[in-house]
């Protein structure tokens, strides 16, 4: 079995952006405390009648035109999303007929936060064992409309956004290795309860977080999983150029790039500027670095995430 690589990069923002000061002007909150509690500062926040698999689109073609990439190459796409467009069809089929691909296979991975973890995995091991040549794995979240508006715990944290990147085989690394985990124990501490059943919603439509809880836990499995790729491929932290986390809150990303001994220049972060886009946020972060220059080729990349589930995974790969 050979690797697989990730040839192009593309990403997308909505337009509007809500800050913390608008919400000041909604609700009782402060942007002191936002910005102390998880260094957000902004978020963007779809358009009425926009939806996940439109920012799928746009992330997609700028993704394609990086990589020199068109729709008749592609032969596998994924779409990591808590947010799809409808019950069904999949949002990724969704994107394919808007992309005009006609062939091979198009599905979503929900794993909420660790989706494009989970998805670029996937797409990994279908594109090194050669059964698929050209993958497009995006992350794509309108996460705004899963939000009580009222309650300051939870609408303060999130945004919307899209990520993508496209996958081929390759000789050399690429993907060294990525390891996906889950505890269904721990559901409760995160979750959109709510379902559509019989014409209803059953259930509370909007995230519910025990935001301690979820931050204890997400600080222990991001350092165990990175550690763990770190140790299967016989690396440390030293060696990695350039943590790209999911983004939720900043002291999370900061305890674990201390953790693994990771200086806070070589961490990636766009928290501040777009909150928590769930899915969305890894392939955000990294399309942002790759484009101002800050990721080269050759490069040791560790990516991670938690999320919902619960689940959390790191990729560890070279640029
Ligand atoms: O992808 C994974 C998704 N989720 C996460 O990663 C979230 C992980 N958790 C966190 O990031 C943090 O737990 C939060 C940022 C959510 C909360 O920070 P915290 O330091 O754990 O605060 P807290 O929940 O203990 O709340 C402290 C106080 C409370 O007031 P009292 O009870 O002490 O009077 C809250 O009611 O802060 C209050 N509070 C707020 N105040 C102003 C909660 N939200 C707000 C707010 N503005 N937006």
């Amino acid at each position: 079995m050979g690797y697989s690589k990730i040839i192009g990069t593309g990403s997308y923002l909505p337009e509007k952006i809500v800050t913390n000061r608008d919400l000041e002007s909604r609700i009782e909150t402060s942007d002191e405390w936002i910005v102390s509690r998880t260094g957000i500062e902004a978020r963007h926040v779809a358009a009425d009648g926009e939806l996940t698999s439109d920012l799928a689109l746009a992330a997609a073609q700028r993704a394609m035109q990086a990589a020199g990439v068109g729709p008749a190459e592609i032969d596998l796409i994924i779409v990591a999303t808590t947010t799809p467009d409808m019950v069904f069809p999949s949002t990724a089929c969704l994107l394919q007929a808007k992309l005009g691909v006609k062939q091979g296979a198009a599905f979503d991975v929900q794993a909420v936060c660790t989706g494009f973890i989970y998805a670029l995995s996937i797409a990994d091991k279908m594109v090194a064992s050669g059964s698929y040549r050209c993958a497009l794995v995006v992350g794509a979240e309108v996460f705004s409309r899963l939000l009580d508006w009222n309650d300051r715990r939870t609408c303060v944290l999130f945004g919307d956004g899209a990520g993508a990147v496209i996958v081929k085989p390759s000789e050399e690394p690429g993907i060294y290795s990525s390891h996906l985990h889950a505890d269904g124990s721990y559901s409760h501490i995160l979750r959109v309860g709510g379902g559509i059943a019989e014409g209803r919603i059953r259930g509370n439509p909007y995230l519910e977080m025990d935001g301690q809880a979820v931050f204890k836990l997400a600080v222990r499995v991001l350092d165990e999983c990175s550690r763990e790729a770190l140790e299967h491929n016989g690396f440390t932290g030293a060696d990695v150029d350039w943590l790209v986390p999911h983004q939720a809150n900043l002291r999370i990303i900061n305890a674990t790039a201390d953790k693994m001994g990771i200086p806070r220049e070589r961490v990636v972060t766009t928290v501040a500027r777009h909150g928590n886009t769930s899915a969305a946020s890894v392939p955000l972060a990294l399309d942002g670095a790759v484009r101002d220059g800050r990721i080269q080729p050759g490069q040791l990349l560790m990516m991670e995430g938690v999320g919902g589930g619960m689940t959390w995974g790191s990729v560890l790969l070279r640029w």
